[in-house]
């Protein structure tokens, strides 16, 4: 059999917590016209059918997706709702983000399974876990610890042994693990922090969202000849502030 012959769909226009329903997999199946028994395995998975259905198409994205129970990464009483494609709150006014947008972030990075990659905001973890396994190393930052103490507990729980959970200031990156082969950063800011470009290799990609807060572009970029270079807009969105020293003000 060869390669899932998934169809690309428009991209919706904002990914925000008034997002569409649970996509079934009737519908996904429908919608891009597959035949079941071709992709019957991957898209059954609610999740993975809604990234297909965004456009998401790298199977390694997609087996993630379908891999790592979201369920598992939001608060108990939400379990309900993880297979839903939509932000979940989580405390301090943050919120995990929708599904079909880490999955498009995720896609961006081009990961292999090499990588070391830094995360900044890794809230409660669901996102780092599927760093976890599209690379080798995930360094990931919350700037609360508690969230960062949940997160560390769900990783553990789902047996993830790459991932590394640090309480900090994530707009000033990790410099001790440096350089990054890759860097996600899940929360917004008009420009891509210094200290984050500097310990991005050379050649690596960023994925973040540009803007103040509640309406960004979540831009792609790529490290060459030392600086930075927009190579795509991933998405338009809406995260929570980059709050930091080289981020934005509280
Ligand atoms: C939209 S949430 C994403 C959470 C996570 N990636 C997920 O999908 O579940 C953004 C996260 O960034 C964190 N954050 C904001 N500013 C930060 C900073 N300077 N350093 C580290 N984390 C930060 C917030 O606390 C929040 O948990």
């Amino acid at each position: 059999m060869g390669p899932p012959c998934w169809r690309r769909v428009a991209v919706p226009p904002k990914r925000d917590s008034c997002a569409e329903e649970l996509v079934q997999d009737e519908v996904a199946h429908a919608c891009l016209g597959l035949d079941r028994a071709h992709t019957g395995c991957v898209i059954a998975h609610p999740l993975v059918a809604v990234s297909v259905l965004v456009g998401v198409s790298d199977p390694r994205v997609l087996e993630a997706v379908g891999s790592v129970p979201r369920a598992a990464f939001v608060p108990p009483e939400l379990a309900g709702q993880a297979n839903l494609d939509r932000p979940l709150p989580i405390p301090h006014g943050q919120v995990t983000t929708q599904p079909s947008l880490v999955a498009w972030m995720l896609e961006a990075l081009e990961l292999e399974g090499s990588e070391r990659v830094l995360e900044i905001g890794g809230g409660y973890g669901w996102q780092t876990a599927l760093l976890g396994r599209l690379a080798a190393e995930v360094w990931s930052v919350e700037r609360w610890d508690d969230l960062a103490e949940a997160a560390r507990t769900h990783l553990a729980r789902q047996g993830a042994t790459n991932v590394e959970v640090v309480v900090g200031d994530g707009s000033g990156g990790l410099p001790g693990h440096a350089p990054y082969d890759a860097i996600l950063v899940a929360a917004a800011c008009p420009h891509v922090p210094s200290p984050l470009v500097a310990q991005l290799a050379e050649g690596g990609r960023l994925v973040q969202p540009i803007g103040s807060g509640g309406d960004e572009d979540v831009v792609l970029f790529v490290k060459r000849g030392g600086t930075l270079h927009h190579l795509s807009t991933v998405a338009e969105a809406r995260f929570v502030p980059l709050i930091g020293r080289h981020g934005l003000e509280r």
